[in-house]
């Protein structure tokens, strides 16, 4: 079998997209970046992802009038690419209905809450505003809804006496572990979506992997 391609799409800063190069580096990963494309020419990951040596795409949304154009420049050129996986690493577009068809089941996203709690933006805030003595971040099989999906796994953490800031880079630091993990699932062929039902080592999935304390309790 070749070797599987990731298409990886971001609008920042990239330190999961970082993560997933540096797992790729050290075989933790085994898969081909063919590129990274991003809907921003400022994102700091577009630096990253040269420096890695590795293709990058710039889809500027600004530069369209309509949202379908972009979409459509999105969709050709992820179609050219024609990658196995596509790694949504902090790509903050919605992705158009036809696209996520088109792509079922081979779509990763990472998101910083345990879904289903806080879709969308904020998320340490809200957690912290509930008052949750929990927190964390889940990697899901990308749906037609925000943030939604078959989570594959979730990084567990306890909310200390943090602030915004600090839970989110205690958070983010947990990502960087659990999304190459995901990652090499999928890639090597142990994870997939099955009628929508993620499944792990061929067998449907009742209880998702859980990163917790350092330690890895696989799906079941
Ligand atoms: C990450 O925390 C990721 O979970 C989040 O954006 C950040 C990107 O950081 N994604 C979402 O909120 C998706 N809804 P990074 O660019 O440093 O990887």
């Amino acid at each position: 079998m070749s070797t599987p391609s990731i298409v990886i799409l971001i609008s920042g800063s990239g330190s999961n997209l970082q993560a997933i190069i540096d797992a790729v580096a050290d075989k933790r990963i085994h898969a081909n970046i063919s590129a990274v494309i991003s809907n921003r020419p400022d994102a700091l990951g577009l630096a990253k992802t040269k420096t890695a040596g590795i293709r990058t795409i710039v889809i500027d949304h600004t530069k369209f009038t309509e949202r379908t154009k972009f979409d459509e420049a999105l969709t050709n050129q992820v179609a050219e690419l024609n990658p196995d996986l596509i790694v949504l690493a902090g790509f903050m577009r919605i992705l158009p209905k036809a696209f996520i068809e088109q792509y079922e089941g081979r779509i990763l996203n990472i998101h910083p809450s345990l879904l289903p709690e806080f879709k969308g933006l904020h998320t340490h805030r809200r957690a912290l505003e509930a008052g949750h003595d929990q927190h964390g971040a889940s990697v899901h099989f990308v749906s037609n809804e925000l943030d939604s999906g078959p989570v594959v796994i979730q990084a567990k953490l306890p909310v200390l006496d943090d602030d915004e800031t600090s839970l989110a880079a205690r958070v983010l630091k947990q990502e960087h572990i659990i999304y190459p993990l995901a990652i090499e699932w999928f890639t090597s062929g142990r994870l997939s979506l099955i009628n929508n039902r993620v499944h792990f080592d061929n067998k449907p999935v009742n209880e998702i992997a859980i990163w917790q304390s350092d330690t890895l309790s696989l799906p079941r």
